[in-house]
């Protein structure tokens, strides 16, 4: 079944001020504050909404931290039931240090229809590319590059790779270096890494690399109504980390995602800038209104849409 339009703006309004909230903190040096700003308003505006909603990707476990922790409630109770992904402070040095690029994210599905992922990292891949053994996984750099550059017919110096900037991709790195592919190496933020594949405007071919695996869910839900493609592997390095996974339902280990595996159905897509960055201007304070920029997708409408919206404060 589709998720209704009227949602789309409903949650529009949940990531706007869950930004706004958090934008008052930008340049603090204050990541936590930062957060639980966009936590508590994200919170409060879910609660507000006639859905039964239950959070599958979020900011803890049960047994950790009071916040939009995995398997909390949200809503009134009443109207549809929904799995929500959130990540209301998406870059939180970027919002700390004013640094561009911290958005405030959610995505939603049908209930039972996104990965309930536990926080650890993913293994990664996007390109906007939908053919099948044109990008893989379980390829090398190399193969991956010389079939992209076959594929789109652009030789490997024309080729660009978003990659975050860790010294745990060295060799992917270094890899790409000597088949002479452009760089574009982030910082942080790798759900908006992920999806400067969607456009052309962007100049980025292909998105690898080892990031947060709640992320991965995240950007996955958006790729998916983009038409673009997407991979994901977890990877649980500590005993305790497989076992939170396994308490989860996931029994293989080492699998490999493909998209339609971490988000089926119809889903909801929004990302808030509170910083300006690639995908969307931060927020704007004038006099008593705020001006948000809000890259929203609902798959089953093909709705794909940078919305800049202002409203009261
Ligand atoms: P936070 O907003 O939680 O700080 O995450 C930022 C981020 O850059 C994500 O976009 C990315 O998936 C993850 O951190 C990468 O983790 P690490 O900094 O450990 O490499």
């Amino acid at each position: 079944m589709a998720i209704d339009k009227k949602f789309i703006d409903q949650f529009i309004n949940v990531t706007s001020k869950a930004a706004l909230a958090s934008s008052y903190l930008v340049g603090k040096k204050d990541k936590i504050a930062a957060d639980k700003a966009a936590v508590d308003s994200m919170r409060s505006n879910l609660n507000n909404l006639d859905i039964q909603g239950q959070i599958v990707i979020g900011e803890g476990e049960l047994d950790e931290a009071p916040m939009l922790y995995i398997g909390e409630k949200l809503g009134t109770n009443k109207g549809p039931e929904f799995d929500i992904a959130v990540d209301p402070l998406e870059g939180t040095n970027f919002a700390a240090n004013n640094l561009p690029g911290a958005l405030s994210v959610i995505a939603i599905a049908e209930k039972n229809n996104l990965f309930k992922a536990p926080e650890t990292y993913m293994e990664k891949i996007s390109t906007k590319v939908n053919e099948k053994n044109v990008i893989d996984l379980d390829f090398t750099v190399k193969q991956n590059i010389f079939n992209l550059s076959d594929y789109l017919n652009k030789n490997p110096e024309n080729l660009t790779a978003c990659i975050m900037d860790r010294p745990r991709h060295k060799e992917i790195i270094d890899e790409l270096n000597k088949l002479k592919v452009n760089l574009k190496l982030i910082t942080d933020g790798d759900v908006s890494g992920a999806l400067l594949v969607t456009d052309e405007k962007y100049n980025v071919d292909i998105f690898l690399g080892i990031g947060g695996g709640p992320e991965g869910v995240l950007a996955a839900s958006a790729l998916d109504a983009f038409n673009c493609n997407f991979q994901g592997r977890f990877l649980f390095k500590t005993e305790n980390d497989k076992a939170r996974a396994k308490k989860m339902g996931i029994n293989d280990l080492t699998k490999k995602y493909e998209l339609n595996e971490i988000v089926t159905g119809d889903s909801i897509f929004c990302a808030t800038g509170i910083t300006s960055g690639d995908l969307v201007a931060g927020i704007e304070i004038q006099g008593n209104d705020f001006i948000s920029e809000t890259l929203v997708t609902h798959k089953s409408s093909g709705f794909r849409k940078v919305i800049k919206l202002k409203q009261n404060i």
